[in-house]
């Protein structure tokens, strides 16, 4: 395990960079059938996920370097439906970090991924929907076109009942080359995702708050029952906030 490091100030990018190279994501192998999937989520110290319903009133400069480090180490961001509208995802990189990428050989920005059974959201009104750089992946069981206002928007629809997150997963490694997957929740994907095993590693960010309230708390859903146990496998600190790494015990 790691020494506690303060990340705030000049340093919190490069300090960003050596957390997220420990995870080991460029050497990462894919898994069976799937890509590797990495998540990052914010709570508050009494484990509520949003502020004024959304993730940003909880976050820091720190946060966002670290999950931006994420993003650009992955090569598709997975991100529920609910998440892309609530926290209205736009340029999901920072220059710097396309301008790496690029020089590594790859797309300048990951591939974005979402799922949304019934497509009959907004989505299309999401930023990120509007910037001609960005290349996106839906997901979903409805019929009718790409929600795209310039964007590069493919859109695989499943069989009904047949639309699963392992399933989108494995779409991404066998269809779109993904092995590294930085998944951003929701609170409604995440527990899917732990409850069918498809988590590797939970980048868990613990802000200096208390909320309380009944918003979304990281995981949303039924009751995990045995609860999943998790390893701690590194702890990094940035100000007041809290970066830990657990993988779950298999
Ligand atoms: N603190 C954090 O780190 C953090 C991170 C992310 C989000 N949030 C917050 O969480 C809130 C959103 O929560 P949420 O639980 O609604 O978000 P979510 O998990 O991003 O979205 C849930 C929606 O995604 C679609 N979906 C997800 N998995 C699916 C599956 N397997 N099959 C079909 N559809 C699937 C469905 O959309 P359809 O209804 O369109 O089918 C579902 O209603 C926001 O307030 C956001 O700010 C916080």
């Amino acid at each position: 395990m790691s020494e506690l490091l303060d990340v705030l100030g000049p340093q919190a990018t490069q300090a960003a960079q050596t957390f997220v190279a420990g995870l080991g994501l460029h050497e990462g192998e894919a898994r069976e059938g799937r890509p590797r999937v990495v998540v990052a989520m914010i709570g508050s110290a009494d484990g509520r996920a949003t502020v004024q319903g959304r993730a940003g009133g909880l976050g820091s400069p720190a946060d966002r370097a670290v999950l931006r480090e994420l993003r650009a180490a992955s090569d598709a961001v997975l991100v529920g439906a609910g998440t892309l509208l609530a926290e209205r995802y736009a340029t999901v990189l920072d220059p710097h970090q396309r301008a790496r990428r690029a020089a590594r050989g790859l797309p300048a920005d990951p591939l974005v991924a979402t799922i949304s059974r019934a497509l009959d959201r907004d989505l299309a009104g999401v930023p990120l929907f509007g910037e001609p750089q960005a290349r996106l992946q839906v997901y979903t069981e409805a019929e009718g076109a790409a929600p795209s206002r310039g964007a590069q928007v493919a859109v695989h629809r499943f069989e009904a009942g047949a639309l699963t997150a392992r399933a989108c997963l494995e779409h991404l490694r066998a269809e779109r080359g993904v092995r590294v997957v930085a998944c951003e929740g929701g609170p409604t994907l995440l527990r899917e995702l732990v409850a069918e095993r498809l988590v590797d590693d939970l980048v868990l960010t613990v802000a200096p708050m208390l909320v309380a309230g009944t918003g979304r708390s990281v995981l949303h859903g039924p009751v995990l029952d045995p609860p999943v146990r998790m390893r701690l496998l590194d702890v990094l600190r940035g100000g007041d906030h809290l970066f830990l790494r657990y993988v779950p015990e298999r």
